[in-house]
Parts: structure tokens; C-alpha cells; sequence
């Protein structure tokens, strides 16, 4: 029988290096807020990264960099292998209400190799997000150089909480993805070795 993977490699090394940068990105940054913090309150040290408001810069862009190359190769490889088309695309609105429903029956399927349409949604979202916090980064890093994008996100001071509510939106969807890996757990192997399932219909095999 004909089989390909479940998640080809490209998908999994960029996914596993976003996560790992993750980590990175949330403690610099945390350490950064609490320098100045924009709330009533300041992030633990224990969470934070750098050890200095220096330090935790330098990690915040050393980091920032690597994970927009990586989130620009990924886009790239889900464009042209046509991964996006084959296994995120469509996401019906009617779909989704129907998986929602499901989901909180705890009567989901989930098969191997198939995202569900609240899944599909999701990935979008966080894509979408970490397109926005570069974007605000950007704007409150350079508020001179970027004045149109600083602009676009309500000046510099406003750019800020744009900024910590898509880094606040990516930490929801990480909460959420962890449990759904937590309640589905043999959906994580596959992610780390690629799995293998069989071909659909019309399918070719290749990866
Ligand atoms: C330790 C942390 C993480 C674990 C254990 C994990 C686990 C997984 C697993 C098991 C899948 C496949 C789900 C399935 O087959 O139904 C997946 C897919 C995905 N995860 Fe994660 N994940 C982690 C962190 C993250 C982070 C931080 C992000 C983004 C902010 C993320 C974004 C995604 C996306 C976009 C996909 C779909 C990839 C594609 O097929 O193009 N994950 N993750």
C-alpha cells in the first residue's frame, strides 16, 4: 500500500524550532514588559530571560530573527508544496461550527494526517498573530524608521498593546494546542517522526 507522511519534514523542523524560539521570545519579552510594564502587574523572574533589560533585548531579536526566517520558510513550503491548499484549506464557516459542537460533546474524530476545520481556524489565527507581532515589533523597535506602521498601529504607545495582546492571543493558542496534544496524545509522534498514513484518493506519494 502506497503511504506518505503525515506531516512532512519541513513542517515538523519549523514547527519545532517556532516552538523551542517560543520559549525564547516569551521570557526576553516578559523581561522587557517588566521594565516598563504597560499593566498593574510584572511577569515572575523566574519566567524571564536575559537578566538584563540588555540581555533580554539582545535574546528578543537574536531570537525574533530565526523565527522569521523560519515562519518564512514554512509559508514558503506550505505555498509551493501546496501543504496550506491540501491540508489547512477550506475552512467553512459551517464546518467549523459543526467540529465546535462536536468538540464540546468530546465526540471529535480525529484522524491521522486530517486537521479539523476548528484546528484549520487555528493555525490561520496564530499564523495571523505572528504576522502582527513582527509587525508591532517592528513599529515599536524603529517608531522613527517605521513612523507609517507605528502609525498603522495608533502611534508608538498604542503599538505596545497591540503588541501584548498578539503575544497574550499566541499564548492562548499554545494553552489550548498543548491540552488538545494532552487529550489526543498520539497526534504527538507523528509531529517528531512524520507517521505515515495511506494515500487518499488521487493522491501522489512523495516526502
Ligand atoms: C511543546 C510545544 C508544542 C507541542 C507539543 C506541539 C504539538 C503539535 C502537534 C502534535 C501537532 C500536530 C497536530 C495534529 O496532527 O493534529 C502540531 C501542529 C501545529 N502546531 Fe504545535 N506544538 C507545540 C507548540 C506550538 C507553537 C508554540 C505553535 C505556534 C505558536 C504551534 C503551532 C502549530 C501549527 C501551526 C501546527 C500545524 C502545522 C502544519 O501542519 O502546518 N505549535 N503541534
Amino acid at each position: 500500500m502506497k503511504t506518505r507522511s503525515i506531516h512532512p519534514w519541513p513542517v515538523r523542523l519549523t514547527h519545532w524550532i517556532n516552538a523551542l524560539g517560543m520559549v525564547g521570545m516569551f521570557m526576553s519579552g516578559w523581561a522587557i514588559y517588566n521594565a516598563s510594564p504597560l499593566f498593574g502587574f510584572t511577569f515572575p523572574k523566574q519566567l524571564t530571560l536575559g537578566g538584563w533589560l540588555g540581555g533580554s533585548i539582545a535574546w528578543h531579536f537574536a531570537v525574533m530573527w530565526l523565527l522569521v526566517i523560519n515562519g518564512l520558510a514554512y509559508v514558503l513550503y506550505g505555498v509551493f508544496s501546496r501543504h496550506f491548499k491540501r491540508d489547512l484549506l477550506p475552512v467553512h464557516a459551517s464546518a467549523v461550527k459543526r467540529d465546535v459542537v462536536d468538540a464540546l460533546r468530546l465526540r471529535l474524530a480525529h484522524e491521522h494526517g486530517r486537521y479539523n476545520a476548528v484546528q484549520r481556524l487555528m493555525y490561520w489565527l496564530v499564523l495571523l498573530m505572528g504576522v502582527l507581532v513582527v509587525l508591532t515589533g517592528l513599529a515599536i523597535w524603529k517608531p522613527v524608521q517605521f513612523q507609517e506602521l507605528a502609525s498603522l498601529f495608533g502611534g508608538f504607545d498604542f503599538a505596545r498593546y497591540v503588541h501584548f495582546g498578539a503575544m497574550a492571543a499566541i499564548g492562548a493558542f499554545v494553552i489550548v494546542h498543548l491540552a488538545l496534544v494532552l487529550i489526543v496524545p498520539r497526534t504527538l509522534l507523528p509531529m517528531i517522526t512524520g507517521g505515515k498514513r495511506p494515500l487518499a484518493n488521487g493522491e501522489t506519494g512523495h516526502e
